[in-house]
């Protein structure tokens, strides 16, 4: 999704912005674009498709002495991907990038349109600064035209402005998408996430909703609704997670064989022998809750499905799981013995924090789930568990996932054994089989390689279908969205029971079935709905500890001791069979077309 970064300084600006939106790059973009201010000096370079066609573009350019600068990645929400529509948008004298959505844009454009103003693209951004020149022009006050501005926009924003009227000022305002301001010494940053700024500030303040500014001389000046406003740093770490390939082919390769290590982390501190403790709880948070409501986009909602088998098989409460963008406009029944848990990778995705937003105010309870600490669903909740998975870099989410699913199986453990509901017994084995999910989780050559010769025969043919039961099913959709996600090619996810009431009717070789067979849950049952659908001549690729004659091909999986150990086994075959295929079918693995690593839209 958008991204966006900010410099002003004496520093070389162009690479300071290029390598800040390389950062940002995997969050998904179509365009980008930067420009930079030295004095009269204004230079604006554009280019659709990934950063290095920019690179190419401003190889003769660079900055010297003091000066402005912003920067952006663009992903399309109005307007196709054109250079015209790319980010940073030009008036007669200023620039702006923005993220987010400017809801009136449209009856802004239209005023703006009738008293003469001339538009360039189609994007509800370019209305921010035609709107501050228009203020701009009438009082010759830079700043009042950019506050007057803002107050002009609904919706989300988190938007930067630099303009020649005061070329040694950069403008920002944020609102419902993320911001964040560096510094080091008289040197300022901004940045719509961390990471383009680590290693080069060392304190930073997160932006609230509502907040606006400038920074000028090394400083900044922070007002929201209620007038001028104080506000205090926070150092920001120096020891950037240097997401290398580490010799991988892509970054979602890597991070499928971390995922072992990962997982250790995400445990850490959290199992002892054979109690939980998950400090981040105050000792009564579950104090008069009776259900659980959780709520998540994308790969997340597949492990929320997940959690929801946990939830009231271990601990006995009721759960719910909402997609969030349904949940947000089904006038939802909410009542305050719930708690609300997100759960979300980026900590940034629109509907998911909406959502939670929604909840608070309905003064529900709030846990988040997220892999990044100080994002906008951390910063809202009342309280967070960090999954720990490190910068995820592959726009298909894997070790997010695996995190998201261990941390839910801990919080469903550790809510039992707060409310004495579950035996020492049953602890001890749940602690056991965790204990051993690393190993479950290892990527053997003998697998891998496999799996890539077995790729070669599902590059066609009509469509996947992943099936499985209980937890399983959900694994199911989660496999069938990686496979989407990547290859391109028409997978589903369905409950193995189900197959019989429709689906089956597309049965004959050419429609692949991916079944999840694990021994330690409704073996018998997933096999007489996998025989039903090789007797009408299915193709099956069977996954399961345990032989099975029917299945064209065969992934035999170790861990059968725990229906937990076999989910993260198979997890990582069906990851790996997503991969394999995308690859021999020549696809950008890391950056799928069409989607976004964090989307901050609806
Ligand atoms: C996007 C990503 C998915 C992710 C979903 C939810 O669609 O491409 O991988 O699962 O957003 O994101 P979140 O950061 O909230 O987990």
């Amino acid at each position: 999704m958008c991204g966006i970064v900010g410099y002003i300084g004496t520093k070389e600006k162009k690479e300071i912005l290029l390598d800040g939106l390389q950062e940002l790059e995997y969050r998904g973009y179509d365009s980008a674009g930067i420009a930079i201010i030295e004095g009269v000096k204004l230079n604006n370079f554009k280019a659709i498709g990934k950063l290095k066609n920019l690179r190419e573009k401003t190889k003769n350019y660079t900055s010297d002495g003091f000066g402005i600068s912003i920067g952006h990645t663009r992903w399309a929400t109005h307007g196709k991907p054109t250079e015209l529509n790319a980010h940073p948008h030009l008036g007669a004298y200023s620039y702006v990038v923005h993220n987010g959505i400017i809801e009136n844009y449209q009856l802004l454009k239209d005023e703006l349109k009738s008293e003469g103003v001339g538009f360039l693209s189609q994007t509800d951004t370019e209305t921010i600064v035609h709107l501050f020149e228009k203020y701009h022009n009438k009082s010759n006050k830079a700043f009042e035209a950019f506050e007057k501005t803002i107050t002009k926009l609904e919706g989300a924003y988190a938007t930067l402005l630099i303009t020649e009227a005061a070329a040694d000022t950069i403008f920002f305002a944020k609102n419902g998408s993320p911001m964040l301001i560096g510094f080091d010494k008289n040197e300022v940053y901004f940045a719509s996430s961390d990471t383009p700024i680590i290693g080069k500030a060392t304190e930073v303040y997160y932006l609230e909703d509502g907040e606006y500014g400038y920074a000028k001389e090394g400083k900044i000046t922070l007002f929201n609704s209620d007038g001028k406003k104080k506000f205090t740093k926070q150092a920001l770490t120096a020891n950037k997670a240097l997401a290398q390939k580490d010799g991988y082919r892509f970054f979602m390769e890597k991070e499928i064989y971390e995922q072992s290590r990962i997982i250790s982390e995400t445990m850490m501190g959290r199992i002892l022998d054979d109690t939980i403790a998950l400090d981040e709880l105050d000792a009564n948070f579950f104090d008069g809750i009776s259900a659980l409501k959780i709520c998540a986009c994308g790969t997340s909602y597949h492990s929320a499905l997940t959690s929801a088998y946990l939830f009231e098989r271990i601990t006995k409460i009721r759960c719910d799981i909402e997609i969030a963008s349904e949940f947000r406009y089904k006038e939802p029944l909410l009542t305050d013995d719930t708690l609300f848990i997100t759960i979300s990778q980026s900590g940034e995705t629109a509907d998911t924090l909406e959502a939670l937003k929604m909840a608070k105010r309905a003064g529900l309870r709030s846990l988040s789930i997220c892999n990044v600490d100080n994002s906008s669903i951390v910063r809202e909740s009342d309280a967070t568990i960090l999954t720990r998975a490190g910068i995820e870099k592959g726009v298909a989410s894997t070790k997010a996932f695996a995190t998201q699913t261990m941390v839910l199986w801990i919080l469903a453990l550790y809510i039992a054994q707060e409310r004495k509901s579950i035996s020492k017994e049953i602890l001890h084995k749940e602690v056991d089989a965790m204990i051993h999910t690393p190993k479950a989780l290892i990527v053997t050559d003998t697998l891998h390689e496999k799996l890539h010769r077995l790729s070669k025969r599902y590059l066609h043919g009509h469509g996947f279908f992943f099936i499985g039961r209980d937890i399983f099913f959900p694994l199911a959709l989660e496999g069938a969205l990686k496979l989407k996600e990547i290859s391109y090619l028409h997978a589903e996810g369905y409950p193995a029971g189900e197959m019989k009431h429709g689906p089956i009717a597309l049965a004959d070789s050419e429609l692949f079935t991916i079944a999840l067979m694990p021994k330690t849950m409704h073996y018998e049952k997933i096999k007489s709905n996998v025989e039903e659908l090789s007797a009408r001549d299915a193709t099956i690729l069977a996954i399961s500890p345990l032989p099975f004659d029917l299945a064209d091909d065969f992934i035999q999986t170790k861990y059968d001791s725990h229906p937990m150990l076999e989910f993260f086994e198979m997890m990582v075959v069906t990851q790996l069979l997503a991969l394999e295929i995308s690859v021999r079918l020549g696809n950008d693995i890391d950056m799928p077309r069409n989607l976004a690593k964090s989307v901050t839209v609806e």
